[in-house]
């Protein structure tokens, strides 16, 4: 079977490596993968928005099944795109990507289905930003409506910040949107809760444990990911219902309800305060990078599992995991999420064992010359391994991370800290 993969990261390199470790016969292509992807897969160098570039290679080349990573083609539609031609898709179509690509539709989705979420009002004006004030203490959160890489998020301590980044955003900060959202600060834990639906049933697909922050112990500013690990050790059955019944079940309803039946992976960030889970935001994919993690943990065949989502089989499977947790520290280029230098040659990299139990993911590198490997991106490398305890899981990751060399080389050794310290 031939396959494409729709994106670059470390998400999209783990999930290569699954369906290769499980299914020695397909090909695979990515579009445009990074250096990783290229030992495993052929890179496509497409742009994954420019859907009839895709068409084109995908029905030269006769690949049956594509699977989309990142969020912003399904957004802009590649899931309706490539239906129309009939060729499967795994991921949300248009409609239900609106979960992510618009917080002020989820949010007001949340309203209408009674799913627990912080207090929220979308800001037209400096007016409505004084009465959500006056019925709301800080810290306030301030969100720009559209997709913006995890830098539409903002927590403001005093007026003066919400007013300055609200007039930002109004003013066309980002150009996916000039809508504004502000929302009550929640306290306690977050929680990364993966599904798997056909639009009928699901599946729960992992929970895992992201650190946003660029800094240790949680400082600085939000990243895409600095480092996760899974399961998520605050997870258990009696939460796990609530999270099913009172934030899963009813956004799938109501989905349905309005006619939108979401298929593909469902992402829940939630915040979890005494046991009781409220939802911040959907993603309609995979995490990155708790992804990575979870690939190392499955042991279900991946593909299996996505395949039975179009015959809605999915009902019958069972997703396997090894019981031992994993985790994935992210190495970054310093300077990232603002600015980075690329094209340094990562030394020592080629001579990274990696087996069943760790695994070096790639995310921004490009090959050079003669098996050199240079830094592409903010996000580096992903080094992701699963043992019989955390603390020794992070030890081996690190160890991994400290043998390879690049002068902007940036990782967090903090990893988990919440859980086995720093
Ligand atoms: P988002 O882009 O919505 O994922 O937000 C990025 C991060 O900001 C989340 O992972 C949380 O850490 C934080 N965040 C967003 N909304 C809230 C909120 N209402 N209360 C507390 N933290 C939040
Ligand atoms: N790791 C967070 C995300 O993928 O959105």
């Amino acid at each position: 079977m031939k396959i494409g993969i729709i994106g670059s990261g470390g998400r999209e390199h783990s999930i290569c490596y699954k369906i290769k470790k499980t299914n020695k016969n397909v090909d695979l292509f990515c579009f445009p993968g990074n250096a990783g992807t290229s030992t495993i897969s052929k890179n496509v160098n497409i742009d994954p928005c420019d859907f009839d570039k895709l068409y084109s290679f995908v029905n030269k080349n006769k690949i049956e099944l594509i699977i989309v990573g990142p969020e912003l083609p399904l957004v802009g539609g590649i899931v309706d795109y490539f239906e129309k031609k009939n060729i499967k898709i795994f991921g949300p179509n248009k409609k239900a990507s609106q979960l992510e690509g618009s917080k002020i539709f989820l949010k007001n989705f949340c309203d209408k289905n009674l799913i627990p979420t912080a207090k929220f009002l979308e800001a037209k004006s400096l007016d409505d930003v004084n009465k959500f004030l006056k019925v709301t203490n800080f810290p306030i959160v301030v969100k720009s409506d559209g997709l913006a890489g995890g830098k539409g998020v903002t927590i403001c301590k005093d007026e003066e910040e919400v007013i300055n980044d609200v007039e930002e955003i109004l003013n066309g900060k980002f150009s996916s949107s000039k809508k504004v959202l502000l929302e009550e600060f929640l306290q306690g834990e977050e929680v990364s809760y993966f599904i798997i639906t056909d639009g009928k049933n699901f599946k729960t697909i992992g929970t895992a444990q992201d650190h946003k922050r660029i800094g240790e112990g949680d400082t600085g500013l939000n990243t895409g990911g600095m480092g996760a690990y899974s399961p998520s050790l605050i997870m258990n059955s009696k939460l796990e219902k609530k999270i099913i019944d009172n934030i899963i079940k009813p956004t799938l309803d109501g989905l349905n309800k309005i006619g939108i039946t979401y298929k593909g992976i469902l992402y829940a960030g939630l915040m979890v305060y005494n046991q009781e889970p409220k939802l911040i935001e959907y993603n309609i994919r995979f995490g990155d990078p708790e992804c990575q993690v979870l690939m190392m943990r499955m042991e279900s065949n991946l593909l299996d599992i996505i395949l039975s989502v179009f015959n809605e089989t999915l009902i019958h499977k069972t997703i396997n995991w090894n019981l031992n947790p994993g985790i994935t520290v992210v190495a970054a280029s310093k300077g990232y999420p603002k600015k980075f230098v690329n094209n340094e040659e990562i030394v020592n990299i080629n001579d990274v064992v990696q087996n069943d139990t760790q695994q070096l993911f790639h995310a921004g590198t490009i090959k050079g010359k003669k098996d050199k490997i240079f830094t592409n991106g903010g996000r580096v490398l992903n080094s992701t391994v699963i043992s019989e305890t955390l603390a020794d899981a992070r030890y081996r990751a690190l160890k991994i991370l400290d043998q390879l060399d690049w002068s902007n080389k940036y990782y967090r050794r903090d990893i988990g800290f919440k859980v086995i310290g720093k």
